[in-house]
């Protein structure tokens, strides 16, 4: 449809949405990451500001350039992930987590520089679980309730046991959240780069491919299914 159809579609609604990849620290300057850029999500953010949406976009460590008229909330750990989004989410509209928040952390973190030593022994890191903050969403948003809309990402690769999309409808149902953005990560494809290529898995059991194009598209794509069904309800 006619680009000028979908103006201000999400005016009125308030979107949030996580990009860019966590650090877990092990001590003062050395961390556990990811190579999330935040291009997706942050396109996103300007995507929805850019169709009338109040937009919150809650930044980990995000290395492209963020738009004016987007509230950003700075985070570097999964802790401090989930602290933002629990407390900004409770009214809003549409919550898209596409950040990678890391799984794990370091059980402690070191207050100095861990230091090599003479013998050449090697630290051992014992890691410890991170929080769920997209399964805590869903916990506290309870069943029976519709808003807000909860979005997640997966990058997946296919193995023995299952194909992309089979790994990712698992995932769709054991998340609870309404839509899986799935990426197939498999020839190292989507990481750091301009262009993605999707299937948007429905909880409702629908799926649409959104061919290879700029995350912009992309973006457009997963919006067009979010404010369709936040009119349809
Ligand atoms: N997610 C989250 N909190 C976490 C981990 C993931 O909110 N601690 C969100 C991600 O932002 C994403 C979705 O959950 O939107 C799926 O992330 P993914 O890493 O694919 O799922 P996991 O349940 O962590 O499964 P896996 O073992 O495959 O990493
Ligand atoms: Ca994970």
């Amino acid at each position: 449809d006619a680009p000028a159809a979908r103006v201000a579609d999400l005016a009125g609604r308030h979107v949030v949405v996580s990009a860019g990849g966590t650090r877990e620290y092990l001590d003062p300057v050395r961390y556990l990451g990811n190579r999330s850029s935040g291009r997706q999500g942050v396109a996103i953010a300007e995507a929805a500001a850019a169709r009338g949406a109040k937009v919150t976009l809650v930044a980990a460590n995000v290395t492209v350039e963020v738009p004016a008229g987007i509230d950003v909330v700075q985070v570097e750990t999964t802790a401090q992930l989930h602290e933002a989004m629990l407390a900004r989410t409770d009214a809003s509209d549409v919550v898209v987590m596409a950040a990678a928040p890391a799984d794990f952390r370091p059980e402690s973190t070191a207050g100095a520089k861990i230091k090599k030593d003479e013998s050449g022994s090697v630290p051992e890191v014992r890691l410890v679980q991170n929080p769920d903050v997209l399964a805590d969403l869903v916990a506290r948003r309870g069943p029976g309730s519709a808003a807000p809309l909860l979005v997640g990402f997966a990058a997946e690769t296919g193995d023995e046991q299952a194909t992309v999309l089979e790994h990712a409808r698992a995932k769709l149902a054991r998340k609870g959240c309404d839509y899986l953005v799935v990426n197939d990560v498999s020839a190292g494809k989507a990481f750091d780069r301009p262009d993605n290529e999707v299937v948007v898995l429905g909880a409702d059991g629908s799926a649409l491919e959104v061919p290879l194009g700029p995350k912009s598209e992309i973006a457009r794509a997963l919006l067009d299914v979010l404010a369709r069904r936040l009119d349809n309800r």
